[in-house]
């Protein structure tokens, strides 16, 4: 039996290869636009640098105060140099970070954003917008902020640090995980989550032992635009409303949190997820990791590539488990099992510390 769906494919054009970092002159070309703002920000300045070499003139102006979570006030000085350098779009060249700095631009201005990701969170494909102000993150959907075009480059990500590079994995898969239990998620959504947790689950123990391993690379790449898509696709559960909870009011780094919660979000869900706890299992056991619940098996890749398991290696304050558990029930998020107090205050202590998971969740 199909079950009941809505897919609504989201309108970026993807260019993915080897080297197509020299091809954003072209898509901006084919975009219509001529003056563009580069937001790109730390290590990354290095790919922006190369861009704005290729296009000379067509960068007028380059912000790269770019601050996870996107602080409201940092948004604002961005609309404000778009603004003044007269910008007819914006180059977004980084992770999550820079997509979400260029997307505060686009949802104020109406510019469209090509999105050059050298990360593996996936923003370049959603209409998925967030911005902090004081110590909580508000998000909404706009179609404005949704890239208009996205280039892959993989080469881009060989410089991603490996620890970086694995969290950012994790984060990856967690959108994967948590699109293949939404509600209604369509067929192909669940196949392309499936198939984005087994490229992932692939290739991020290669990324680990060679960071320089390019097919291995580009993989990765490939199951973090899947992920991206997924996230853009369907809708997130308790997973992405705990750590969005953890980054806005705790200021904990945003993959990291991610990946020290997703396998006991998973274990949470099980019994509640059947059909997507199967699709998981297999695509891991695909990619060859043997396990007995897709929850275990989440966290033994986590573990075999030194991705945080635990919230207390993250710096997360155990007294701030009862906060943190109600602003999550409050926010009702959607997710196969109810949410309470209980249940989350249960998730948060058991990804605090970090065991392997067993079923004691579900
Ligand atoms: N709106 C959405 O759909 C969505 C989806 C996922 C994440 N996000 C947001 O994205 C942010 C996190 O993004 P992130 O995890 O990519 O972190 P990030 O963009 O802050 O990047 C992490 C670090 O890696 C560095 N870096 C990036 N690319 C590099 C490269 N190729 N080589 C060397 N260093 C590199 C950056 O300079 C930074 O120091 C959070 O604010 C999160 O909420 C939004």
């Amino acid at each position: 039996m199909v079950n009941a769906f809505t897919h609504e494919v989201p309108a970026a054009r993807v260019v993915f290869a080897n080297g197509s970092i020299i091809r954003v002159g072209d898509e901006l070309e084919r975009l219509g636009c001529s003056k563009a703002l580069m937001v790109a920000g730390g290590a990354e300045g290095v790919f922006a640098d190369q861009i704005e070499r290729d296009l000379g003139g067509r960068i007028v102006g380059r912000f790269s105060d770019v601050v996870m979570h996107v602080p409201v006030e940092i948004a604002q000085r961005a609309v404000a140099v778009a603004r003044r350098c007269d910008a007819d779009s914006v180059i977004a060249v980084g992770g999550g970070s820079s997509m979400g700095m260029a997307k505060a631009i686009a949802k104020e201005t109406g510019l469209p954003i090509l999105a050059v990701p050298t990360t593996y969170a996936g923003s370049e494909m959603t209409s998925i917008w967030g911005m902090t102000e004081g110590r909580r993150k508000t998000t909404g959907r706009d179609p404005k902020v949704l890239p208009r075009a996205v280039v892959y480059d993989p080469e881009l990500t060989v410089s991603l640090p490996v620890g970086i590079s694995a969290a950012s994995g994790m984060n990856a898969l967690a959108h994967l995980v948590e699109g293949l239990y939404a509600p209604a998620v369509s067929p192909i959504s669940f196949l392309q989550a499936q198939e984005g947790i087994r490229a992932l689950a692939s290739a991020l123990p290669r990324v680990v032992d060679d960071p320089s391993d390019l097919d291995a690379r580009g993989e990765a790449l490939y199951g973090a635009w899947l992920a991206g898509w997924t996230l853009g696709t369907t809708g997130m559960g308790i997973h992405h409303k705990i750590c969005h909870t953890l980054g806005g009011t705790y200021d904990l780094p945003h993959a990291p949190s991610h990946s020290a919660v997703i396998a006991y979000a998973t274990d949470f869900n099980a019994a509640h997820a059947p059909e997507a706890m199967r699709a998981i299992v297999s695509a891991l056991n695909s990619a060859g990791i043997s396990c007995s619940s897709a929850a275990e098996g989440i966290w033994i890749l986590a573990s075999r590539i030194a991705a945080p398991t635990s919230l207390r290696d993250i710096g997360f304050d155990i007294d701030a488990v009862e906060e943190v558990a109600t602003i999550v029930v409050d926010a009702r998020p959607i997710n196969p099992r109810p949410v309470d107090v209980d249940g989350v205050r249960a998730l948060l202590i058991a990804a605090y510390q970090g065991a392997r998971p067993g079923g004691s969740l579900s």
